[in-house]
């Protein structure tokens, strides 16, 4: 048992911030024991890790990233989805058929999710298994939780990001024997790109693989019209989008995150409710792909599970706390758009970000008695000119902080170091 002293701040649900000045967090193998304002008698003597005037908050999480696209953040955003997949996404992940390339790369990626202080990360690789392996092998080296997905895609793409429905139940069965262990911090999840670029046959063997062995699933849903209209005419047979997926049992028969989801709306809306599938909300993304709005506030209304993604490199901004802003700052413009939608708030963008999103984890994301404890400790003293409120400070640090003011980094109990680049 451990117990770590500080401010805490976390949201328990979307409608407030708890606030515990001083507060005690005690820590017994990589759970939370217990949050206290006081330390109770019975814990006295227990060593205590005292963080002063910091605050300490849950670590964020990333439900939605390409780790390939890496070397393309902030640039080429001149596109809209189609031909900027073509143009400049799949010429990029054909290099990681290379795995030197890869570990390169991929080594730079892990490392920037610790200084921005993601802990969590739902990814996405590229179709080849051994650099897959790679990225898996790297999060678990640097101690930090991911679900990482195998790409499989067998249509509408380069030759070179193309296999064969066997290739991937080979590949992705050959990465699942390796990763077996239900509650371990790194563990596969079942990749279909989307619908374009993935067969019937394909779409219904990743369904099986999922099903077989009870892994989540990840995919694109409704982010833009060309391609909502490109799936009309592919899966005809299919009342929309979603359904092409839930057709072949990628639609919540497991837990399941769907990235965009920005036209998603009607029955396509209802089904992710009923099926708990949950909406991978990537605000830059959809700015710099001209992609739309995504309708969050309905979806908060409805009961659709939501978490925050970075999208990189649709995205641009690997901080999920920036990410938070661009989310309050989209749905504010839609609030002009239509009074009947209100803005997110700063506790609900941070309850989306943290608990809702940690739900893919376990029980991850919040500073409550059984959660894993996934922390970042911040020094904002260099923001903190004014004797603001501890609610303010972490306003500020959000809006205007950056990794410089993250001291320390928890991911399930263990403080996590900077992982090494070479
Ligand atoms: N849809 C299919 N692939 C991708 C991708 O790499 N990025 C985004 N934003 N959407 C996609
Ligand atoms: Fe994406």
């Amino acid at each position: 048992m451990h117990i770590y002293k500080a401010n805490l701040l976390f949201t328990k649900d979307s409608t407030s911030f708890t606030v515990i000045p001083d507060g005690y967090v005690a820590v017994d193998s990589g759970t939370i024991a217990g949050v206290y304002p006081r330390l109770p008698d019975e814990l006295s003597g227990i060593p205590v890790t005292d963080y002063g005037n910091k605050l300490l908050i849950p670590a964020m999480i990333d439900v939605h990233v390409h780790a390939p696209q890496y070397r393309n953040i902030g640039i080429a955003m001149d596109l809209e989805l189609l031909p900027w997949l073509n143009n400049y996404t799949f010429p990029e992940e054909s290099k990681y058929a290379d795995t030197a390339y890869a570990e390169r790369m991929y080594r730079r990626f892990v490392r920037d999710l610790w200084r921005v202080g993601t802990m969590r990360t739902i990814a996405f690789a590229t179709v080849h298994k051994d650099s897959t392996r790679l990225l898996m092998r790297l999060f678990e080296q640097a101690g930090m939780g991911a679900l990482v997905g195998k790409v499989d895609m067998d249509r509408n793409c380069p030759v070179s990001l193309r296999e064969t429905v066997a290739d991937a139940i080979r590949d992705n069965e050959a990465l699942i024997a390796e990763y077996a262990a239900p509650d371990a911090l790194v563990r596969p999840i079942i990749t279909p790109r989307f619908v374009p670029s993935c067969t019937p046959e394909l779409l219904q063997a990743c369904g099986e693989l999922a099903r077989k062995h009870n892994l989540p699933v990840q995919s694109h849903l409704s982010e833009n019209r060309n391609e909502i209209a490109w799936v009309h005419e592919l899966e005809p047979a299919s009342l929309h989008y979603g359904d092409a997926y839930r057709r072949y049992g990628l639609f919540g028969a497991t837990p399941t995150v769907m990235a965009h989801c920005v036209w998603t709306a009607g029955d396509e809306l209802r089904m992710m409710r009923d099926n708990q599938v949950m909406v991978a909300h990537c605000p830059t993304s959809n700015f710099n792909l001209a992609s739309g709005m995504a309708p969050i506030r309905t979806f908060l209304n409805e009961g659709v599970p939501v978490g925050l993604g970075s999208d990189i490199s649709g995205g641009h901004d690997l901080s999920i706390f920036k990410v938070m802003v661009y989310a309050i700052q989209v749905s504010k413009m839609q609030y002009c758009q239509n009074h009947h939608l209100p803005f997110l708030t700063l506790p609900e963008a941070f309850w989306i970000a943290t608990k809702s999103a940690g739900r893919l984890f376990g029980k991850v994301g919040s500073l409550e008695a059984g959660y894993d404890f996934d922390a970042l400790v911040i020094d904002d003293s260099e923001l903190n000119h004014d004797n603001y409120s501890l609610l303010h400070r972490l306003e500020r640090f959000i809006y205007l902080g950056d990794d410089r003011h993250i001291v320390h980094r928890f991911c399930r109990g263990e403080q996590i170091a900077e992982p090494p680049i070479a």
